[in-house]
């Protein structure tokens, strides 16, 4: 395989449609499971696109995701910030991050969740008679998409969601930065803000107060107690699961609107068979592929396919490439509701998989079944490609998504 040699292409690049990779991509596929890529700071590191060998190498232990190893490729200018502080979770390698969890999975298990399937739907309820009440026409991100999952992320962490105008503003600032300074300001905001919660919830524990009942309270009244957390670990935790919370699923309910919008037989099959919606929420996460360059560094040389990845190479993992290996997904571009798109990387592979991947099912399912049927006449306000994409990065959507009925 002449990977080495081949030329390294830039990455990320902007998608030219919000539901397909940047066209320079699918070229990477074809130079084999690895090729070179060029980060904006000049930078070669590994592209792994090949689905089995993506799943391989997410897998195995000696790819590590410590964003405070100094060889920890920055994908975007922003993460140059990334190493200053740990990032739990999606940032430590194991034993650690298993620590951590392990505290959190009860909170994220299928029970938990599906019991909350009738707040996500009375609110999902409650915002669309709010958008048919000031209708016809809206702003499908700002109306609908941004607060189903910030109000839920709130409800299951004990965030105020009077505070959500500071938070995804925050978040806004912390995902979009231009660089690390813009990164790091946005980040010490939340950090000042989730200390003052996290005192103001310990407080009223130990006052007749009690607890609020969110997982934040229940973290504060036992792992940071017993000490098995500390103060800094708890805000990190829940900085991360706060934007992780609402930052992607927004996307996805406002992209997967989009897509589903531009492709009416397959919304035509949709409403005539409510009961595929599960199986389409999974392929438009494939097909979506929102998450979209998973970054990690080699911890030692590893021989793979023919090449040697070396101690502290970068390596990504582009998943709109992943999700459409061939060899596993028949005509990949297509959007089919009906194809079983299980096995999709959209949510990572291994020990990182997505910790919120149950709520983040529940509300898209959820989110857009009732929005097409309480609005069968939904349409977008704007030509498809005067809708406002979010630029080339890590993480896709849209800025705004105006639809009228
Ligand atoms: C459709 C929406 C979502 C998508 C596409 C998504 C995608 C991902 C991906 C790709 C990863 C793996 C990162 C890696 O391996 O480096 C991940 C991890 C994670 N996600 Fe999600 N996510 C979504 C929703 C959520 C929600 C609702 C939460 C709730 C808090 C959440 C919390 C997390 C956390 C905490 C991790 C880190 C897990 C770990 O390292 O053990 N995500 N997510």
């Amino acid at each position: 395989m002449s990977v080495t040699n081949s030329p390294a292409t830039a990455f990320p690049q902007a998608r030219t449609c919000p539901y397909r990779p940047p066209a320079a991509y699918p070229e990477l596929a074809a130079r084999g499971p690895l090729a070179r890529v060029r980060l904006y700071d000049g930078r070669e590191v590994w592209a792994v696109t090949g689905h089995a060998e993506a799943r391989a190498l997410l897998t195995d232990p000696r790819i590590s995701s410590d964003r405070q190893n100094p060889s920890f490729p920055a994908i975007v200018p922003r993460a140059e910030a990334q190493g200053e502080r740990e990032l739990p979770l999606i940032g430590v390698d194991d034993p650690r991050h298993a620590r951590q969890r392990r505290m959190l999975i009860p909170a994220f298990g299928l029970k938990r969740i599906a019991a909350m399937r009738p707040w996500i739907q009375r609110t999902v309820d409650g915002l669309l008679d709010a958008m048919l009440a000031a209708g016809p026409g809206a702003d499908l991100v700002s109306a609908y998409a941004l607060p189903v999952p910030s109000m839920a992320i709130c409800y299951l962490l004990g965030v105020p969601y009077a505070d959500h105008d500071f938070f995804e503003g925050t978040s806004r600032e912390l995902i979009g930065a231009r660089g690390p300074e813009e990164a790091r300001a946005a980040r010490d905001k939340f950090v000042g803000y989730f200390h003052g919660l996290i005192e103001e919830k310990e407080r009223r524990l130990a006052t007749a107060g009690g607890s609020g009942g969110g997982l934040l309270d229940e973290l504060v009244a036992t792992s940071l107690a017993d000490g098995r957390l500390d103060r800094d670990e708890l805000v990190m935790i829940a900085l991360l699961l706060l934007v992780a919370g609402h930052e992607t699923t927004s996307n996805m309910i406002s992209l997967g609107a989009y897509t589903l919008l531009e492709h009416p037989d397959q919304l035509a099959a949709l409403r005539a068979e409510p009961g595929l919606m599960a199986g389409a929420v999974e392929e438009l996460l494939r097909l979506l592929s929102i998450a979209d360059g998973l970054p990690r560094v080699a911890l030692e040389d590893i021989e793979f396919h023919g090449v040697t990845i070396r101690a502290g190479d970068g390596l990504l993992f582009p998943a709109s490439v992943v999700n459409r290996d061939a060899s596993v997904y028949e005509d990949p571009d297509t959007l089919d509701v009906r194809r079983s798109a299980r096995h999709h990387v959209s949510f990572g592979f291994g020990v990182h998989q997505c910790l919120g991947q149950n709520l983040a099912r529940a509300e898209l399912e959820i989110a857009l079944t009732s929005l097409f049927a309480r609005i069968p006449t939904l349409r977008l306000a704007v030509a498809p490609d005067e809708v406002p994409v979010k630029p080339a990065g890590t993480l896709q959507g849209l800025f705004a998504l105006p639809v009228t009925w």
